[in-house]
């Protein structure tokens, strides 16, 4: 259920609700006391809020948090100051944040209803607002009975304004609540145990959001899959009681100004295959179909924003299970491109599916073409759980995405495809080997999948550190999906449209 989010022209001394959060903006680096438009505040709490702010020093530093409880003197029940960050250096991203740290102080603090009072100049970012209090709302309980389940949720928040907005602030709001629905969504998908969503259970999904929302469907079974020639996704896939599926979902506007493809790995549960993964942490490969889910629920918000550009989303869904009948090391296996490929390790599956999956997409000749994959252990080694790596097949598609994620304020960090490296995929027996040694493995993984994209305009994004987290983060609430990623492409879609 979306929030019910009001809007109101009142001073935050006025706003009643069970949590009352007041963003604070820093204005230089020593803390200043009491900003002026508190001063009723706390006249009504008897000078106890300047109290704490000289005792904690809050200056409105970003995250930084003060809370009291307000014992009848306001119509709220609890106070909360919480900084945003330093006023030259906020954005919408900034305000996103501090919206989701708002929405999830209101869920800890077990409230049902939550009051912001935006600081006056912010009043354009109400979208952001909207998307974060929505993203840091978001937990899944979806299997808590009885005594588990939460004993409230939030349900009603209340924006107060300083001054009027620009423009129309209610379809702002509308807006961002439903961009945060599909990421919502996107962490729903990947949240889901492999249990209950597999191949065929990811493909009915994609296919009731694309009802939904109006966007075309054509969904591949298995005997199509192999009548197709994607025998890449054939050999990952037959190792599973689960067959796998393709998906492609399609927002074809007339007058479309661009044509943007983008494909996920859409591996439902990844225990490695025959070279199967140790038992610690294997339980998190659940989430290996993170890249899928991004871009299946991605066209719920291209469906929303109504774009005049193509956009087509490509999941390659399978589960890379061992069996008597799963592809071996040592395999040799074409794909659809033609090209041959030496399996050495059946725990490089991913690179495997996007590979058919990518050469696929590269037919629908995409004005750009972007690929997301919980792909390699390597990049997680390189650049942590909380950012990920990209790389890109030439300089404009580098300043395309660069300007998309700076929009968004996703943290991904550029990675070279060093053509040295490309020495390590090269196979004796066939025209490609799937993967290289231990060094640079996230970069000999884009290096194979370039053999599969032709001379599109590419970009490809390891995701596979902060696709899933194990606590909460800036717009995250709890362990589990975040949807890494969605807000970019969006932002990519969006900035096309101009
Ligand atoms: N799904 C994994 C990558 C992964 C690791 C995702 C950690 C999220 C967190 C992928 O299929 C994989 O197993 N990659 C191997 C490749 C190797 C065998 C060349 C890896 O990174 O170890
Ligand atoms: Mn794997
Ligand atoms: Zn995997």
């Amino acid at each position: 259920m979306p929030l019910d989010i009001q809007l109101r022209a009142a001073a935050p001394q006025d706003l009643a609700a069970d949590v009352l959060v007041i963003g604070v903006v820093q204005s230089g680096t020593k803390p200043v006391g009491l900003p002026p438009t508190l001063k009723a505040v706390d006249a009504l709490l008897g000078g106890a809020l300047a109290k704490a702010v000289a005792k904690e020093e809050f200056s409105g530093k970003r995250d930084q948090a003060l809370s009291i409880a307000t014992l009848g003197r306001l119509p709220a029940d609890k106070l909360v100051l919480l900084g945003i960050g330093d006023r030259r250096s906020i954005g919408g991203s900034e305000v996103r944040a501090f919206a989701a740290k708002a929405a999830r102080a209101a869920n800890g603090d077990k409230a049902t209803s939550l009051a912001v009072a935006l600081p006056a100049g912010l009043e354009q970012e109400l979208r952001p607002l909207a998307e974060g209090l929505e993203l840091g709302a978001y937990r899944f309980t979806k299997y808590l009975t009885g005594e588990r389940r939460p004993k409230a949720e939030l349900a009603k928040v209340t924006i107060g304004l300083a001054t009027k907005p620009k423009g129309n602030p209610k379809q702002a709001v509308a807006l961002g609540q439903r961009v945060a629905a599909a990421v919502n969504l996107s962490r729903d998908l990947s949240n889901e145990p492999g249990n209950v969503m597999y191949p065929e259970s990811f493909a009915a999904a994609a296919t009731k959001l694309a009802k939904d929302n109006g966007v075309s469907i054509q969904v591949f079974d298995f005997a199509e899959i192999r009548k197709r020639g994607m025998k890449l996704i054939d050999a990952v896939g037959r190792g599973s009681a689960r067959e796998p599926r393709f998906v492609h979902l399609s927002w074809t506007p007339k007058k479309a100004r661009r044509k943007l493809v983008f494909v996920g790995k859409g591996i439902t549960f990844d225990s490695g295959g025959l070279s199967i993964k140790p038992a610690a942490g294997m339980g998190e490969m659940k989430h290996d179909m993170s890249g899928a889910a991004n871009v299946v629920a991605l066209m719920a918000a291209v469906a929303a924003l109504e774009p005049k550009v193509e956009v087509h989303a490509i999941a390659a869904c399978a589960e890379n299970m061992p069996d008597g009948d799963a592809y071996r090391p040592g395999d040799v296996w074409g794909s659809l491109d033609g090209k041959t490929v030496e399996i050495v390790n059946t725990d490089a599956e991913g690179r495997l599916v996007l590979a058919d999956a990518l050469a696929y997409a590269r037919a629908l000749s995409p004005d750009l073409l972007v690929d997301n994959a919980t792909l390699t252990g390597a990049c997680v080694v390189a650049l942590g759980t909380t950012c990920s790596g990209w790389y890109a097949s030439n300089d404009d598609a580098v300043r395309e995405f660069g300007a998309a994620l700076k929009q968004s304020g996703e943290q991904m960090w550029r990675l070279p495809l060093l053509e040295d490296l490309r020495e390590q995929i090269k196979s004796e027996i066939a025209d490609v080997k799937q993967a290289g040694d231990r060094h640079g493995g996230s970069i000999t993984a884009a290096l194979f999948l370039r053999e599969f994209v032709g001379d599109a305009r590419w970009i490809h994004c390891d995701i596979a550190g902060p696709a899933s987290t194990d606590r909460p983060s800036s717009w995250t609430q709890a362990k589990g999906a975040t949807g890494h990623g969605l807000l970019t492409f969006l932002a990519l879609v969006e900035r096309a449209a101009r």
